[in-house]
């Protein structure tokens, strides 16, 4: 009799070998930065392996990237599709380099921001098409989205008011329109993924907005047990 081969796809070995990607987004000034220690540490805790980085930058190049793109100098001429280009060239270095090594070797990784951020910010912010700008991320990244996206959510206003005292370019140069976009767009993905995406109330305190996060993350518990909490 034939080996019913079909029924390993069923077995545990089956689960991913792979450990999980996990991005946080949100508006400037949403508190990832703040909330991706305490996460991080949660989940040592449990013994996981993990890595935290950040977009854009974490490699030489990426580094090199993010002090053009973040520099307030005026005579650095930028347009939403040059900065585009730049933060996804940034990124994918930053998959082949970190990303996918860590995944490949059963990390967790812990990212801030990731390529919602650019359809945040350059296709709805710079209002690139977002069919391009999806393209772009396919291209940029061969196709590896997170397997959960915290998005942390609060009023444009709240946020630019935290960050007063560290202006980059996003902060100092766009209206407040364009950050009022940014914040319905990652809404809007939010809306349209609700599988992969957990929205968080970003103006409740930081122990409540932990709480909230390492939560989400009990999604993730049918592929990676240790996330149940
Ligand atoms: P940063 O100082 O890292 O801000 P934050 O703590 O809010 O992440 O600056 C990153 C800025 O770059 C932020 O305003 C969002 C913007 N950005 C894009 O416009 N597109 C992108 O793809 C990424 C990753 C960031």
């Amino acid at each position: 009799m034939r080996t019913p081969y079909t029924r390993a796809v069923d077995t545990p070995s089956s689960l991913p070998a792979r450990g999980p990607f996990i991005t946080l987004e949100g508006p400037d000034g949403s508190g990832k930065s703040s909330l991706l220690p305490g996460l991080a540490a949660v989940l040592r805790a449990r013994g996981l392996d993990v890595v935290t980085t950040r977009e854009p930058g974490s490699t030489p190049l990426g580094e090199r990237i993010r002090s053009i793109l973040l520099d307030t100098e005026p005579r650095i001429d930028h347009t939403g599709r040059a900065d585009a280009l730049l933060f996804a060239a940034a990124r994918t270095q930053h998959v082949d380099e970190v990303i996918r090594p860590a995944i490949a070797r059963g990390a967790t990784v812990l990212c801030d921001r990731y390529a919602d951020s650019s359809m945040a910010y350059q296709g709805a912010g710079s209002q690139i098409p977002m069919a391009e700008m999806r393209a772009l991320q396919q291209f940029a990244t061969g196709g590896l989205w997170p397997d959960l996206t915290i998005l942390l959510d609060l009023p444009v206003e709240v946020g630019l008011a935290r960050k007063s005292d560290e202006v980059t370019r996003f902060e100092a140069h766009h209206d407040l329109a364009y950050h009022e976009r940014v914040r319905a767009a990652f809404l809007s993905f939010a809306a349209h993924e609700p599988a992969r995406y957990a929205t968080v109330d970003a103006t409740r305190n930081p122990d409540s907005v932990l709480d909230a996060a390492a939560a989400a993350l009990g999604r993730l518990a049918d592929r990676w047990p240790a996330l149940r909490g």
